[in-house]
C-alpha cells in the first residue's frame, strides 16, 4: 500500500473467543462492545466471509439504540478498506428488521449488517448487536456464522480506513476512499411494499369508523414507521403511536413486547371497558409484534394459525398460500389449520433462518414462531408492522372484534392452550446441569406417570432441512404425552446475562365452548409435572419464572 493509502491495518494483539453468534447474530452487553477491536474484529470476520464483499452493495442500519452510530461510522470505513462498492445507509441511521430485509432485495445486496439487540434492554447498561443478513434479506445461515466465528478466533489485524464521519441527518450521497455512500429515508421502501400487499384505505375505513387503535412503539425503531403508516396512510389520529421517537436506552423502556415489558398497553387494553378495540407493539427492531383486542390478549401461537385461517381476507394472499411453517415449540395450532385446508406445512428448529430456505424454494408463503414473531415471502426476516396490519385487514374485511375473530377460530378449529415459562438469568452451571440431568432421563421416564397422563416420547428435536440437507441437532428437548400434550425445554441463544431456560406447554382441547379458560389453569398438572421432573425450582432456586406468557 502506498504511503498516501487511507487504509489502516491494525493489530489486535489477542483475538476474542467470545464472538460466536447465536440465535440472531452477536450480542452482548453495550460495554462489552466498547472493548477496544471488539466490534472491529467482529465486522473484520464478516468482511473476510461474507460473498461478495470486493465490488458488492450492502445495506447498513439499526434501531437507533446506544452504539449505533459508533458502529455505523466504523463499519463505513470498514466496508471501504475492504472494496464494498456501495453502502445504503438511512438517516439516523434509522432501519427495522424487516425494513432492512428488503433493501438487500430491492438492490441486489450482498446482505444487510443490522446493529440490534432486537427485543433486549438498550443504553450504555443495556445491550447491542449485530446481526448479518445474506444474499436472499434474510439471517444469515449457520454455516456463514460459523466460518464468521472462527474467522474471529485467529483474527490478529483488520483493516479500516482513517477518520472520516459522515453525517446521517439527511437523504445524501458521500465517497469514502473509492465506496459510495447513499443515505436514503428507512421508511420509504417498506411503506410501499406494505402498500403494495394490503388494502390500506379499506383498513383506514374501518378503524376511522370507531375501531379505536393504540400502537406502542417502546422508543424503538418502528415509531417513524407507525408514525408514518398508521397516522399518516391509514389516517388514525395523532397519538395513537405511542412512544414514538427512537431513543438510545428506549427512554428505559425494555422493547420486548410481551405482557410483562408492555404492560402500559397491555393495561390499556386488558380492561373490558377499554375505549380501545385493538392495540399492538413491536420490539426494539421491529421484527416482534404482539396483539391484543379489547379485554384479550392474542397468544403468538394462535395468532399466527388465525393469519393462515384467514388468508382470504388479504389482497396479496387471497390466491392461496404455497405452504406454511412453525419454529417447533410453536403451538401446532397452525397445523391444525393448515391440515383443515389442505396447505403443506413444516416444522423447523428456533430461528427465523431456518425458515429462508423453504421461503427462497417456493415452499412456504406465511410462518411464525411463538416468541411474538410472524411474517412472510414478502421479505425473509418476521415482520412486526405486517402482522399488525394483517390483523386490522382481517378485521377490517369480518367486521368483527378481536376476542369474536378468536372464538370463532377456537370454536371451529379447536383451542391448543399454550405457554412459555422463561426463567431468565440462571447461572449457567446450574442451567446447564438441569438441561443435561434431564435429557439423560430420556429412555427411563417413557411410559411413567406425567402429569394425569403417561410419557410417550422424548427426544432433543434433530432437523433436516429439506432443501439443502443440512442437518442439525440439540434444539429442545421434547416430552410428549399419551394424551397428545407435550412440553418441550431450551436454553435460549439470545440472552446475554447468565442462562434462560424456556419452558413451552401445549394440550390440545378440540372444539371448545370453554373460551375463558386461563391456559395457566388449563397447563396447570403439566406446569407441576415438569417442576418436579426437571427440579427446576429447586436447582434454580426461583419458585416461579421471570417471565409468563
Ligand atoms: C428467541 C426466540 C426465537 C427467536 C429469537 C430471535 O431466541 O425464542 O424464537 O427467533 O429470539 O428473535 P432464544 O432466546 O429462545 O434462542
Ligand atoms: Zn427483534
Amino acid at each position: 500500500m502506498s504511503v498516501s493509502s487511507p487504509i489502516q491495518t491494525i493489530k489486535i494483539p489477542t483475538s476474542f473467543s467470545d464472538q460466536k453468534p447465536g440465535t440472531s447474530g452477536l450480542r452482548k452487553s453495550s460495554r462489552h462492545f466498547e472493548q477496544t477491536h471488539y466490534l472491529e474484529s467482529f465486522i473484520e470476520a464478516i468482511f473476510r466471509t461474507l460473498p461478495g464483499v470486493e465490488g458488492g452493495t450492502l445495506i447498513l442500519g439499526g434501531d437507533g439504540r446506544y452504539g449505533n452510530r459508533r458502529a455505523i461510522d466504523i463499519i463505513l470505513r470498514m466496508a471501504a478498506a475492504h472494496h464494498v462498492k456501495r453502502v445504503i445507509t438511512t438517516v439516523d441511521g434509522i432501519l427495522s428488521t424487516p425494513a432492512a430485509s428488503n433493501l438487500v432485495r430491492l438492490n441486489n445486496a450482498i446482505g444487510a449488517i443490522i446493529l440490534s439487540a432486537s427485543h433486549n434492554s438498550g443504553g450504555i447498561n443495556g445491550d447491542f448487536g449485530v446481526k448479518i443478513n445474506g444474499s436472499n434479506g434474510g439471517p444469515a445461515q449457520e454455516s456463514l456464522t460459523d466460518e464468521i466465528y472462527k474467522c474471529t478466533q485467529t483474527l490478529t489485524e483488520y483493516s479500516i480506513c482513517k477518520n472520516q464521519t459522515i453525517s446521517l441527518q439527511k437523504p445524501d450521497k458521500y465517497v469514502i476512499f473509492n465506496m459510495e455512500v447513499t443515505i436514503i429515508d428507512g421508511v420509504d421502501d417498506y411503506l410501499k411494499l406494505m402498500q403494495k400487499l394490503f388494502d390500506l384505505d379499506k383498513i383506514s375505513d374501518f378503524i376511522n369508523d370507531d375501531f379505536h387503535i393504540a400502537f406502542d412503539a417502546l422508543n424503538a425503531v418502528t415509531g417513524p414507521y407507525a408514525k408514518k403508516l398508521i397516522e399518516g396512510l391509514l389516517k388514525a389520529p395523532e397519538g395513537t403511536v405511542r412512544n414514538g421517537i427512537p431513543k438510545e436506552d428506549f427512554g428505559g423502556l425494555h422493547p420486548d413486547p410481551n405482557l410483562t415489558y408492555a404492560n402500559k398497553l397491555a393495561e390499556l387494553l386488558l380492561d373490558k371497558n377499554s375505549s380501545y378495540s385493538f392495540g399492538a407493539a413491536c420490539d426494539g427492531d421491529g421484527d416482534r409484534n404482539m396483539i391484543l383486542g379489547r379485554g384479550c390478549f392474542v397468544n403468538p401461537s394462535d395468532s399466527l394459525a388465525i393469519l393462515v385461517a384467514n388468508y382470504k381476507c388479504v389482497p396479496a394472499y387471497c390466491n392461496g398460500l404455497k405452504g406454511v411453517a412453525r419454529s417447533m415449540p410453536t403451538s401446532s395450532a397452525v397445523d391444525v389449520v393448515a391440515k383443515e385446508l389442505a396447505i403443506p406445512y413444516y416444522e423447523t428448529p428456533t430461528g427465523w433462518k431456518f425458515f429462508g430456505n423453504l421461503l427462497d424454494a417456493g415452499k412456504i408463503t406465511i410462518c411464525g414462531e411463538e416468541s411474538f414473531g410472524t411474517g412472510s415471502d414478502h421479505v425473509r426476516e418476521k415482520d412486526g408492522l405486517w402482522a399488525v396490519l394483517f390483523w386490522l385487514q382481517i378485521l377490517a374485511e369480518k367486521r368483527i372484534s378481536v376476542a369474536e375473530l378468536m372464538k370463532d377460530h377456537w370454536l371451529r378449529f379447536g383451542r391448543n392452550y399454550y405457554s412459555r415459562h422463561d426463567y431468565e438469568n440462571i447461572p449457567t452451571d446450574i442451567a446447564f446441569s438441569l438441561y443435561e440431568r434431564l435429557e439423560s432421563l430420556s429412555n427411563k421416564i417413557i411410559g411413567k406417570n406425567f402429569a394425569g397422563s403417561s410419557v410417550k416420547h422424548m427426544d432433543n428435536f434433530e432437523y433436516k432441512d429439506p432443501i439443502d440437507n443440512s442437518f442439525i441437532d440439540q434444539q429442545g428437548i421434547r416430552i410428549f404425552l399419551a394424551n397428545g400434550s407435550r412440553v418441550i425445554l431450551r436454553l435460549s441463544g439470545t440472552g446475554t446475562k447468565g442462562s434462560t431456560l424456556r419452558i413451552y406447554f401445549e394440550d390440545y382441547v378440540p372444539s371448545t365452548g370453554d373460551l375463558k379458560q386461563d391456559p395457566q389453569w388449563a397447563l396447570k398438572n403439566l406446569i407441576q409435572g415438569i417442576d418436579s421432573l426437571a427440579e427446576i425450582s429447586t436447582r434454580t432456586g426461583m419458585n416461579r419464572p421471570t417471565v409468563i406468557t
